[in-house]
């Protein structure tokens, strides 16, 4: 987008929205369908496009007249699209958790919510009530012959892939302890040793931190199975939502963050409200040698992360004696204070999430940070092919304007060579989720397939499914779902093998 883009014939710059229409994307999911047929509003659903999309997200966020403090407290829903043949249909069901069902029953919030929302009644109706309600709502993947839906804090939920009815808490034959926590955000290894894994962690955290890091085999006879498990132990609380991997390491990023709980026994707070910038200290790369690399067997590296606050990464490879960690950087910790109303926030103060890329250099034990862009963004991706290798592009939600934060209303397509990028813009009314890739099956084209990705459509306040090519991201279809899914999470793609 150029600076001569930004006026519009209305006066207006393109990213211009409505708090309304934002704000409207923040609803409960009132239905639930199976197997509903949709139909293209513009455009055409490409035939070779055969799987399942699948999303997550909160689902449920007002009870009894009570809205949830944060969206990340509501209840997973979990939406499956099939595709096949160049025609769809729609499947959603929420994840019958014990919380969920606990609080269908009695038609109101009974459990204490990690984002803050608390029962009725202020911090004595709350104090010293430290159970977790396992909200199953932060990402949705296929292992084995489950869906499992995934909240970091607890174990995972089995689902049927096709009906996603809930069969509830799994261990994965034994491999988890009862409710042991199990992160969000597995990654798939296309092959770097073989045939493809599933790569992911649980957090064990207090004044030591233990990561137990698992794979497992997601592929053939033996997908489900575990192939291998490590624990280290760190100094200090961790704060570890995402990672990532490259085919000798698990690249963690800890965050400079301390854990004070004492406002979250006292019914204050909720438990992240707890969290806080630790002033003075920087963040640390905890790099873990995988079982099947050439450094197997042998201790984590620590070393001194640039300063800032990390979510989520969009991907990592090796380089002589580097990694490479491209990940989106904030500049602090966006606190959630009690005394918020999300719905109201002043967008003005929420730090904007930077692509950067940090070179560590493992002879050295120095990174060096440099920032792809200013430009707001959330949920990269590359090829799922190249994940753990060197890729060439990503693709991102973006804020539409082009410095500062703003809610995300935009696709974008980066060279990570050249720095060209691409948009396709759903501003001034259309809100954007995580965007995913799917490459088309056997083409060694890296930029070559499809780009789905929910918008949450402000006008009709509704969700459309847009599919867009992911080479130039022009628009291959448009669907209008008969659901409104609020403004949600993480998903995978699982395609019909
Ligand atoms: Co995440």
């Amino acid at each position: 987008m150029t600076k001569s883009a930004l006026n519009t014939a209305s006066g207006k710059a393109p990213w211009h929205f409505d708090r309304q229409d934002w704000a409207s994307g923040y609803c409960n999911v009132e239905k639930e369908l199976d197997n509903f047929k949709l139909h293209a509003s513009k455009g055409e659903i490409p035939s070779e496009l055969c799987g399942f999309f699948y999303k997550n997200g909160p689902g449920k966020l007002e009870r009894n007249g009570q809205l949830v403090h944060h969206p990340f407290d509501g209840d997973g829903m979990i939406t499956a699209i099939h595709f096949e043949g160049g025609e769809a249909s729609l499947s959603n069901r929420f994840v019958r958790t014990k919380g969920w069902q606990k609080e269908e029953e009695a038609g109101k919030f009974i459990y204490r919510g990690v984002f803050g929302t608390q029962r009725k009644g202020g911090p004595l109706a709350n104090a010293f009530d430290l159970r977790f309600k396992n909200i199953a709502n932060t990402n949705v993947v296929k292992l084995g012959k489950q869906l499992l839906a995934l909240w970091e804090a607890a174990g995972p939920h089995s689902l049927d892939p096709v009906t996603l009815k809930t069969h509830g808490l799994t261990t994965l034959d034994g491999v988890l302890k009862p409710d042991e926590p199990f992160s969000a955000h597995p990654r798939f290894d296309p092959g770097h040793h073989g045939s493809e894994r599933m790569v992911t962690f649980g957090v064990k955290t207090g004044p030591k931190s233990i990561v137990r890091l698992m794979e497992f085999a997601s592929q053939g006879d033996k997908a489900g199975q575990i192939i291998s498990d490590r624990k280290d132990s760190f100094d200090g609380f961790a704060f570890l939502h995402d990672f990532a991997i490259t085919p000798n390491w698990a690249v963690f990023l800890q965050n400079a963050i301390s854990f004070n709980p004492l406002p979250f026994i006292l019914g204050q707070r909720g438990a992240a409200q707890c969290l806080n910038s630790k002033p003075g200290t920087t963040g640390k790369f905890w790099l873990i040698p995988r079982d099947c690399g050439s450094f197997a067997g042998q201790l984590p590296r620590i070393i001194n992360a640039p300063d800032g606050f990390v979510f989520h990464h969009v991907n990592a490879w090796e380089k002589a004696n580097e990694i490479i960690v491209e990940s989106i950087h904030y500049p602090d910790y966006p606190e959630v204070r009690p005394e918020d109303n999300f719905l109201e926030m002043d967008f003005d103060l929420i730090p904007a999430g930077i692509l950067s890329r940090c070179e560590i250099n493992l002879t050295e034990n120095k990174v060096k940070t440099t920032k792809f862009s200013e430009q707001c963004c959330e949920f990269g991706m590359v090829n799922p092919n190249k994940e753990g290798l060197e890729a060439r592009f990503s693709w991102m939600a973006i804020a539409a304007k082009e410095i500062g934060y703003a809610p995300l209303q935009a696709i974008k397509k980066l060279d990570l060579l050249t720095l060209e990028k691409k948009i396709w813009n759903a501003s001034p009314r259309g809100f954007v989720s995580e965007p995913l890739m799917i490459p088309k099956p056997g083409s060694p084209i890296e930029d070559e397939g499809w780009i789905l990705v929910l918008v949450w459509n402000g006008k009709r306040r509704g969700t459309d499914l847009v599919i867009l090519k992911a080479n130039d991201l022009s628009e291959e279809a448009i669907i209008e779902l008969p659901i409104a899914i609020p403004h949600g999470l993480h998903g995978n793609w699982v395609s019909d093998k």
